[in-house]
C-alpha cells in the first residue's frame, strides 16, 4: 500500500506541522503549494495553482490520502476582494482536486477536507456535529466549502471534512498575536471575554489527522478541537498565568475593533465572537485528547 500523503496548501501553520509529523512516522508528504516545485526536511513541494490542472496531478494517482488545507488567510480585512479570494481559493481549489480524483485509474483512499467550527457561528450553546449554523459571512464561507466537498462522492474514496477548532502552536497560527499582546501587558480579557474559544493542542489535531486518515470508519463532518472549550476572559487569565504576568486591563469591544482594524489589519470579528464545540464524534470513536487542559496545553507551547 502507498504511504504517500498530499497535501495541498500544505505550507501553512496546520499542515508544515502534521507534514512533519507524518515525515516522523515513515509517510512520503508532498504538498502541493503556488512556490516552485522543491525538496526540503524530506518534504517534497509540488506547484500547483490551486485553480487548474496540470503536472501535479500526477502525485494524486496511487496516493494514498488528500488533506487539502488551502484557502487563503481569513486574518484579514473583510474587503469585498478579499472576501471573494478568502471563498475563492477554498471552492475552486476543492473542485479540481475532486476533477483529479475523478481522472485517476487508482484513486486515494480517503479525501480530507480542513474545515472550520466557523460554520456554528457566534454562540454560547454548545454545539456538537449537529449543531445549528450560525450567520454571517464566515458561517455561508464555510456552508459553501462544505457543499462543494460533499457535492461529489467518490466511488472508491472516503471522504471527510475536519471542522477545526482554534489550534495552539509554537509556529504562528491564531495564538501568536495574543501571546505578543500578553507579552507587552494587554494580555486582558477581548470584549466581554463571555465569548468561547474552541482550543485544540496542534500535536492532538495531528494525530486527529492520522485517526480519520487510518480508519476506515470515518467518513462525513467532525468537529476537530479539544473536549474542553472556555471563554475568552478564562483564556487570557490562563495565557496570562502561563506567562507570568499579572492583571492586565480588559480591553472593550470599541478599542478591539479600532485596534483590530487599524492595528492588527484583521476583522475584529475574529476575536469579537466565538463558539463552544465539542468533538462528539471522535471522543464517541474513543480519541483520547494529550491536551486536554489548557494550562498544560499553553505551558507545552511556551516553555517546552
Ligand atoms: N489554523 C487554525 O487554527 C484553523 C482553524 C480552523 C480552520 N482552519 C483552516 O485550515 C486551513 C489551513 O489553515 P492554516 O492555519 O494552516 O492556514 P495558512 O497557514 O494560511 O495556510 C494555508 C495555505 O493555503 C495556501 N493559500 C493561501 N492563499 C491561497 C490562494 N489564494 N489560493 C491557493 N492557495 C492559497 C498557501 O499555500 P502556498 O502559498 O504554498 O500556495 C498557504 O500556506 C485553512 O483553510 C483554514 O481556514 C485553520
Amino acid at each position: 500500500m502507498s504511504r504517500k500523503i498530499i497535501m495541498p496548501g500544505g505550507s501553512g501553520f496546520l499542515g508544515t506541522s502534521l507534514a512533519n509529523y507524518l515525515v516522523k512516522l515513515g509517510y512520503e508528504v508532498v504538498i502541493l503549494t503556488r512556490q516552485p516545485s522543491s525538496t526540503k526536511n524530506h518534504i517534497r513541494y509540488v506547484h500547483w495553482d490551486g485553480q487548474t490542472l496540470g503536472d501535479w496531478q500526477k502525485e494524486i494517482e496511487g496516493s494514498y490520502a488528500i488533506i487539502n488545507f488551502t484557502g487563503k488567510s481569513v486574518n484579514c480585512i473583510y474587503t469585498k476582494k478579499n472576501k471573494e479570494n478568502i471563498l475563492s481559493s477554498r471552492i475552486n481549489s476543492v473542485k479540481i482536486l475532486h476533477e483529479s480524483i475523478k481522472n485517476c485509474s487508482n484513486p486515494p483512499e480517503v479525501f480530507i477536507q480542513a474545515a472550520s467550527l466557523a460554520i456554528y457561528g457566534d454562540t454560547i450553546d454548545e454545539c456538537d456535529e449537529n449543531g445549528a449554523h450560525g450567520t454571517g459571512f464566515s458561517v455561508e464561507v464555510c456552508e459553501k466549502w462544505e457543499e462543494v466537498f460533499f457535492e461529489f462522492n467518490h466511488e472508491k474514496t472516503r471522504q471527510l471534512c475536519l471542522r477545526i477548532g482554534f489550534a495552539l502552536g509554537k509556529e504562528g497560527g491564531a495564538l501568536e498575536p495574543l501571546l505578543k499582546l500578553a507579552k507587552l501587558n494587554l494580555g486582558g480579557t477581548i470584549g466581554t471575554g463571555k465569548q468561547y474559544i474552541s482550543w485544540i493542542h496542534i500535536d492532538d489535531l495531528n494525530e486527529m489527522f492520522l485517526h480519520a486518515i487510518d480508519n476506515n470508519q470515518y467518513s462525513g463532518v467532525y468537529n476537530a478541537t479539544g473536549p474542553n472549550p472556555v471563554t475568552n476572559k478564562s483564556f487570557m487569565e490562563t495565557v496570562r498565568k502561563v506567562l507570568g504576568k499579572g492583571w492586565s486591563p480588559n480591553v472593550p469591544t470599541p478599542i478591539v475593533k479600532f485596534g483590530s482594524f487599524f492595528v492588527m489589519k484583521t476583522a475584529p470579528e475574529l476575536a469579537l465572537t466565538g463558539r463552544k464545540c465539542v468533538p462528539k464524534r471522535f471522543l464517541n470513536n474513543g480519541f483520547s485528547f494529550k491536551y486536554e487542559n489548557l494550562e498544560k496545553a499553553l505551558h507545552e507551547i511556551i516553555h517546552e
